[in-house]
């Protein structure tokens, strides 16, 4: 593995790649990144970096995130079927059948899409900024998709009537309030922080509710001493290397994301040498999906 790592850096070079990685990926792929952080954070990344391939150690719809905000640059993803469970449960028909049930509603919708999804909607959120887009569109009714649990969250924070699509994400939807209790009563010192993706039993015992990123600078600056972390066991690793000294528990058993840990290293190797697999967007869904993007990145 070794030698593989040194033989990625070497063909990065040579290649004038750059390597981004999502928190969630396997500690490895994290460690030879030269970049790492959330969806929204790496595709707009993509986005400033002079180099060229970009290889996108994550998940497809966020490479096609990066694609759409960088169109003129190649993007590659290691592994063709590191898809999303959440981004898989919405389509495109039933979108389209949801709205004509809801002339007046705008549609909102999670960066956990696919591309022709964010070319169907008014504009696109992060879980760092959902509600926030949501109150201020200007109309009373919101279809929000694809995650029902962060449709709830949002709906508790806003006027505005809110649409879910019946969707979740099978890792947050695992962790139980029953675990959530267990783990606090072994570590009550621990501050609790959760995803909005878990269940709204889950996130009304949070002590903070934040998005991937923000649980991480919420580590970093905060006095506490331990955490108990509800969400995908790639940002604990990614907590206790960048916290060393204080303590960190995932809510109940560690839950692991198939799709974000399919990609291993001898994946990012032939990635690199092969350029495989780029990311190609047909134009017109591009153009619609990046105004979706762009009308957000108004309220980062
Ligand atoms: P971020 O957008 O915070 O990176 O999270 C993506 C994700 O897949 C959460 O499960
Ligand atoms: Fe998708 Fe859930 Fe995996 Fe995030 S953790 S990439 S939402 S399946």
């Amino acid at each position: 593995m070794i030698n593989l790592g040194k033989k990625i850096s070497e063909l990065k070079k040579r290649k004038g790649a750059v390597i981004l990685a999502h928190s969630y990926q396997l500690p490895e792929i994290q460690g030879l990144a030269d970049f790492v952080g959330d969806s929204l954070e790496l595709s707009r990344k993509a986005a400033t970096l002079e180099e060229d391939p970009i290889v996108f150690c994550g998940v497809e719809f966020m490479a096609e995130s990066a694609k759409i905000l960088s169109p003129q640059k190649t993007i590659l993803l290691p592994r063709r079927e590191a898809g999303c469970f959440l981004a898989e449960m919405i389509d495109i028909e039933g979108l389209r059948r949801l709205k004509a049930e809801h002339p007046e509603a705008r549609v909102v919708c999670y960066v956990n899409t696919p591309a022709d999804i964010k070319a169907e909607s008014d504009v696109c959120c992060t879980s760092a900024n959902a509600a926030k887009v949501v109150s201020n569109i200007e109309a009373e009714e919101i279809i929000f998709v694809p995650d029902r649990n962060l449709a709830h969250y949002v709906s508790r924070h806003t006027d505005k009537r809110i649409i879910p699509w019946d969707g979740y994400c099978y890792v947050h939807q695992r962790m139980r309030a029953y675990e959530l209790e267990a783990t606090k009563l072994a570590h009550p010192e621990a501050k609790v922080l959760v995803h909005p993706e878990c269940r709204p039993e889950v996130v009304e015992m949070a002590d903070e509710v934040l998005s991937t990123s923000g649980i991480l600078r919420f580590c970093r600056e905060s006095n506490n001493g331990s955490f108990i972390i509800g969400t995908e066991e790639g940002l604990i690793y990614r907590a206790r290397l960048e916290n060393p000294d204080k303590m960190f528990y995932p809510l109940g058993a560690p839950q692991m994301c198939a799709y974000m840990k399919v990609t291993r290293i001898t994946d990012l190797y032939d990635s690199l040498n092969e350029e495989k697999y780029q990311i190609e967007l047909p134009e017109d869904i591009a153009v619609k999906a990046r105004v979706s993007l762009d009308q957000m990145l108004k309220y980062i």
